[in-house]
């Protein structure tokens, strides 16, 4: 398998740490692979199934997939007119302050774009303010990698053999149609620890317990169906409780996402299923 392939964003809720642990759980066979809320998609491409369909409801993370998908050499081409400097890190980062400005770039301009801001900016964190403007400053990386190339080729070959279908909606729409054989694999916005810890910087519309009621309503549908889900969130009294029904294993997670150093410890999360 080509190692090559690996994300090519870092996104917030990054699965990486977790991986082998949610690879266990994740069944031998299955038709189509789904993954509604992909994110920086570290379990898609870690397993690389045959045939898979990928949603975010964040439209620029979207677009990149798209562009890298279908016009990988044109993305590689515009990122090499990309520069690592604070000026121009911002001015970049600035563009989608002006709606007819930002309307007016190309879709291989704005998947550039999201990329280059991803690779130079602080943490390389994606995270957007109430308005949905991208909001983290400058990085100061000495290197960072902004063409990425090989990954970005790698990737384009994987998702076009695969036949990844890429969806840009909400994630009941993105499971709709689905067959009994497919597997689903959910990674929503997790249930916030504690208050200071909630983290609501996603997009615009934040994911609150009402949002993690309907997600829950969702797996009793599929379950229903025969449809097979495995699903990752906090070790919360409220997701524990919401997922009674089904099987639940603990598993240890660092996590970065608290700006507290003295927070950035193990914590537990879990990983929910509804097959043996
Ligand atoms: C925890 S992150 C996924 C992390 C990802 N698995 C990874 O490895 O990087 C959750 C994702 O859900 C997306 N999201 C939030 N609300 C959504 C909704 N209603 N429908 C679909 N996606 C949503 C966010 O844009 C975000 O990318």
């Amino acid at each position: 398998m080509d190692n090559s392939i690996k994300p090519i964003v870092k996104w917030v809720g990054g699965k990486r740490q977790i991986i082998s642990n949610i690879k266990k759980y994740i069944p031998k066979k299955y038709s189509t692979y789904y993954e509604p809320f992909v994110g920086g998609g570290a379990v898609l491409f870690d397993i690389k199934p045959q045939k898979a369909v990928i949603n975010d409801v964040n439209e620029e993370l979207i677009n990149l997939y798209k562009v890298v998908k279908e016009k990988p050499d044109e993305l590689i081409d515009t990122l090499k007119k990309h520069k690592n400097e604070q000026e121009y890190y911002y001015q970049i980062r600035e563009l989608d302050r002006d709606k007819e400005k930002f309307d007016s770039l190309s879709d291989v301009e704005r998947a550039a774009r999201i990329h280059f801001l991803n690779k130079t900016c602080y943490n390389g964190m994606f995270r957007v303010n109430s308005s949905g403007e991208f909001n983290v400053p400058f990085g100061r990386y000495k290197n960072p990698d902004i063409v990425n190339k090989k990954t970005i080729k790698a990737v384009s070959k994987f998702l076009n053999k695969s036949n990844v279908k890429i969806r840009n909606c909400d994630f009941e729409e993105a499971v709709k149609g689905i067959r009994k054989e497919a597997f689903v694999y959910f990674d929503p916005p997790y249930d916030p620890i504690s208050d200071s810890s909630s983290f609501t910087g996603y997009d615009k519309s934040g994911f609150d317990r009402e949002e993690q009621k309907r997600l829950k309503n969702l797996c009793d549908k599929l379950n229903k169906r025969g449809v097979r889900f495995l699903l990752s969130n906090s070790s919360t009294k409220f997701i524990r409780e919401l997922y009674n029904d089904y099987k639940i294993e603990p598993v240890m997670a660092k996590r970065a996402i608290n700006s507290k150093a003295d927070k950035r410890g193990e914590i537990e999360e879990v990983l929910v299923r509804n097959y043996e």
